[in-house]
């Protein structure tokens, strides 16, 4: 795959298709971990003279974080005290207006092309390529940069219909997270899988696919307390909750690998619930928050002791019950192992409980595709790439 860091991109007209998909909270695009990675590359494209335009998604249609970028643009503005122009259309004079003025190291960002259908269908390299839009603003460009590697899963428009128009290369995001998630998927001998978070549907791929080469699987979040409840324990209101969410439409799959990888997958041995601690099997009948304190202790001890950690999800509902992500997170972030945090809430616990990002060997900023990468899955964007 050809890396955009090897190639001299002065003067360069290149459209750069970033994951701007942030959270938003009254109604502001919130600085994350992931902005900052995004800010970076767009900042050394500046600096190295390319003419960047930044093409991103923003939330799904039907949902309230489908928003236009235009608050994007002025956080980036205000964040690289430059100028970065807003492009309400996709093409036409709107686009390439825009283009042909553009000096060196000038930025600007294209509206959230989801706002367009044809971004939004399944379909293959050569189906896109023939997408209006794709046909319409390849055009205007020289270059075409992908960086998203926290969207390279989905086979959209503009993450798979330019790599057929245009010389195409990798981003540093794109490159770096291939690199270190490749390092876990194909290098990961002796270490531990720390998987919590809300939907256990999410892992089975990853356990499937790691589970012979790691030492030891240790559970928190719904997805240890489905398996709790595999195994017969009595968890209150929160088996029904998992019941009324579909999250155990893989609860044969994970009975399945708890039967064979019995001695290697580590359950919560107490929950933390409304009013307090614990001991599985005592549970009363009322929602379970977190893992108890002897878990946190435990699978803290368990990580203290690895060569490799892997965390997907947090241990509980970490905004208002922490206590169990908290001392998970911290045992990484002072381990002297390969660490390694991955999906869309696991890297906001770095900011959250005070850790930098140099703390872990790699912070991953994505979600689905992090999932589907280490579960062996071909990212659509990334095999376009190729
Ligand atoms: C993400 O945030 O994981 C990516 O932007 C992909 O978003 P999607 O799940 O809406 O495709």
């Amino acid at each position: 795959m050809n890396s955009i860091e090897d190639i001299d991109v002065k003067g360069q007209k290149l459209l750069l298709r970033t994951d701007l998909n942030l959270p938003v909270e009254d109604g502001e695009p919130q600085k994350t971990v992931r902005f900052r990675r995004y800010l970076k590359t767009i900042e050394e494209l500046s600096d190295r003279g390319a003419k960047t335009v930044i093409m991103a998604h923003q939330g799904r249609p039907g949902r309230n974080d489908f928003l236009s970028l235009e608050e994007h643009a002025e956080i980036l503005s205000e964040s690289m005290d430059k100028e970065v122009e807003f492009i309400p259309g996709f093409f036409g004079s709107e686009l390439s207006n825009t283009v042909e003025e553009m000096q060196e190291g000038d930025v600007a960002l294209i509206e959230n092309v989801r706002f367009l259908s044809e971004e939004l269908r399944n379909a293959s390299p050569e189906q896109h390529a023939q997408d209006i839009f794709v046909n319409k603003m390849a055009p205007e460009f020289d270059i075409y940069v992908d960086d998203a590697f926290s969207a390279a899963h989905r086979s959209h428009g503009s993450m798979v219909g330019f790599t057929e128009k245009l010389d195409s290369y990798a981003g540093p995001v794109m490159k770096n997270e291939l690199e270190s998630c490749g390092k876990v998927r194909d290098e990961f001998e002796n270490g531990l899988l720390v998987l919590g978070g809300e939907k256990p549907s999410d892992l089975i791929g990853i356990m499937e696919e790691m589970i012979e080469s790691v030492d030891k699987v240790l559970m928190g979040g719904v997805p240890g307390e489905l398996a709790l409840m595999i195994q017969g324990h009595e968890l209150g209101e929160k088996a029904e909750w998992i019941q009324e969410h579909g999250f155990d439409s893989k609860k044969d799959e994970l009975k399945e690998m708890l039967e064979n990888y019995n001695e290697k997958i580590i359950l919560p041995e107490d929950v933390t619930t409304e009013s307090g601690n614990y001991k599985v099997g005592e549970v009363p009948d009322e929602m379970t928050w977190d893992i108890g304190p002897e878990t946190a202790e435990n699978f803290a001890e368990e990580i203290r002791n690895a060569e490799s950690v892997v965390m997907k999800g947090p241990m509980g509902a970490f905004e208002e019950h922490p206590e169990g992500t908290r001392k998970v997170v911290e045992a990484m972030a002072k381990s002297e192992a390969y660490t390694v945090l991955g999906g869309g809430h696991t890297s906001s616990l770095v900011q959250r409980f005070g850790y930098e990002l140099e703390d872990f060997s790699h912070v991953s900023i994505a979600g689905g595709a992090f999932v589907r990468y280490l579960s062996g899955e071909k990212l659509a964007a990334v095999e376009a790439l190729k």
